[in-house]
């Protein structure tokens, strides 16, 4: 049995980033809290919490003096409510979700209705809700969009949504016009995100089965995985080494691995060597 990994996977820039930003703060602050998981990954968030910096679910929630904002990043109401608290912020907002953010700002400004292509349930998507100040909504099925459209819409993507869905997205969104409207589309979503799921297709075209790493509520790792489920192939997404199971690997001959922007190097590195001694 062969092991070949993906030619692109694995921590994005983002995310180093933000781990980046938030080792120095913990040795200028100590004990910290973010807003929400720093990314969609177990193993990073029990690192994290080694190192004191502890998870607040909510702004109720907060109780240490300097607070994270996520890479996946919030709305400016947020954001004010924590200033209005005399709270230190270390904002690690993606660079790419802040243009996102900027994107929907603008759009709302001058007066267009902003339609997220996205997870209405996921952090990114709120922080853009918040960013279009009342005048967003979250869609990812064609089929939610209201019967009577308006007349200037803006139209942008969750930063780790496929490019190739956000497109048949707005093909139809086209479709369904009607009447004098006023359309606006704009990629919103990361090269980071592209690459590995276009390496992810490559390379789930020619093994027999892909292995996909990363954490179950990490919604550029389940995309990596559905990319994989759509060229036929066996695909299974886990988190951890220990989640592999022989009986998946017998009669194959060809393994491929991949693994989403917030899953970190120790972890894939488990991954292959558990396959490797599975060989
Ligand atoms: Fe940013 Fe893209 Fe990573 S939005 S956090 S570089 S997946």
């Amino acid at each position: 049995m062969k092991i070949e990994k993906a030619s692109e996977m694995g921590f994005c820039f983002g995310v180093r980033r933000a781990l980046d930003l938030v080792s120095k703060a913990v040795q200028n602050y100590g004990n910290l809290q973010s807003l929400g998981a720093i990314v969609h990954n177990q193993q990073v968030v029990n690192y994290l919490s080694n190192m004191g910096v502890t998870i607040a679910s909510g702004i109720d929630e907060l109780t240490s003096e300097t607070v994270i904002i996520t890479s996946h990043g919030v709305g400016p109401q947020v954001i004010d409510t924590i200033k209005c608290r005399g709270l230190n912020i270390i904002d690690t907002t993606c660079p790419h979700v802040k243009t996102a953010q900027n994107t929907a700002c603008q759009l709302a400004n001058d007066g267009y209705s902003v339609i997220i292509y996205g997870d209405a349930g996921h952090p990114e998507v709120q922080g853009l809700l918040g960013w279009a100040s009342g005048q967003g909504s979250a869609i990812n099925d064609i089929a939610a969009l209201p019967r009577k459209m308006p007349t200037r819409i803006g139209v942008i993507s969750q930063t780790t949504q496929s490019l190739d869905q956000y497109i048949d997205f707005t093909k139809q969104l086209c479709s369904r016009l009607t009447e004098a409207v006023e359309i606006r589309l704009f990629n919103t979503i990361c090269e980071a995100t592209r690459h590995r799921l276009e390496a992810a297709l490559e390379l789930a075209k020619r093994v027999d089965v892909m292995i996909v790493v990363g954490g179950s509520n990490s919604a550029n790792t389940k995309r990596l995985a559905e990319t994989c489920i759509s060229q036929g192939v066996d695909t299974y997404h886990i988190e951890k080494g220990d989640d592999l199971e022989a009986s998946w690997f017998r009669g194959k001959s060809l393994v491929g691995v991949t693994a989403g922007a917030s899953t970190p190097d120790r972890a894939i590195e488990e991954v292959i060597s558990k396959l490797e001694n599975m060989r």
